[in-house]
């Protein structure tokens, strides 16, 4: 049984998506939810769940990103993970953090990499006239929003679609793709999962 660890933000609504994906036949299970910020709503979620909990404040660190990854490793690396997967996680990490999980940590981004990685990118995607946008799931490399793409959901662009609107369909989308790619990535099988 492969161990997952989940690191949030806030909400946390990919990870709720993984904890209740991760069930029955499914080859692996949630071993910890860890977040940057111990007010996270998803922590919550997570000890409801029966699922392992950690936090650790990025606020006192003040932008000394390499002592937060340390103070961050600590559960991390407690919990034994074989699979990380960022959440909503909103810390850019350092290459040497990245490296440690070389080929076992995932990310979901919300557009169709390699387009707009990066921040706003409901509003951009629209500001471009895009008629299709969507998420992708991705290995993490020390690049940003860079690595092998491992899953891509896409929809349709709608008249009228505002940034919240599209996120909110978009949000929707990743619930489905992040499942789908943690499942095939569990079982060493990379082969990209699309949908739409
Ligand atoms: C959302 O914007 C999502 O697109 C991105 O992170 C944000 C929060 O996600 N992946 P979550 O609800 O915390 O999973």
């Amino acid at each position: 049984m492969k161990r997952v660890a989940i690191l949030i933000s806030g909400g946390g609504s990919n990870m709720r998506a993984l904890v209740e994906s991760m069930t029955a036949d499914h080859p692996a299970r949630a071993c910890l939810v860890l977040s940057n910020d111990p007010h996270a709503a998803g922590l919550t979620y997570a000890a409801g769940q029966g699922v392992p909990t950690a936090a650790v404040d990025h606020r006192p660190f003040r932008g000394d990103r390499t002592a937060f990854e340390q103070k961050l490793l600590e559960p991390l690396e407690a919990a034994e993970p074989d699979i990380v997967c960022l959440a909503g996680f909103m810390r850019v990490l350092t290459g040497d953090f990245v490296n440690r999980f070389a080929g076992r940590m995932i990310n979901i981004h919300p557009s169709l990499l390699p387009k707009y990685k990066g921040l706003d990118t409901h509003a951009r995607a629209l500001a471009a006239g895009d008629r299709q946008h969507g998420c992708s799931v991705h290995e993490v490399t020390a690049a940003l929003d860079d690595g092998p793409i491992l899953g891509q959901a896409r929809l349709d662009v709608e008249q009228g679609d505002t940034a919240q609107s599209l996120a909110a369909r978009v949000l929707k989308l990743e619930h489905q793709l992040y499942p789908a790619v943690l499942r095939r990535f569990a079982q060493g099988d990379r082969t990209p999962v699309l949908i739409g």
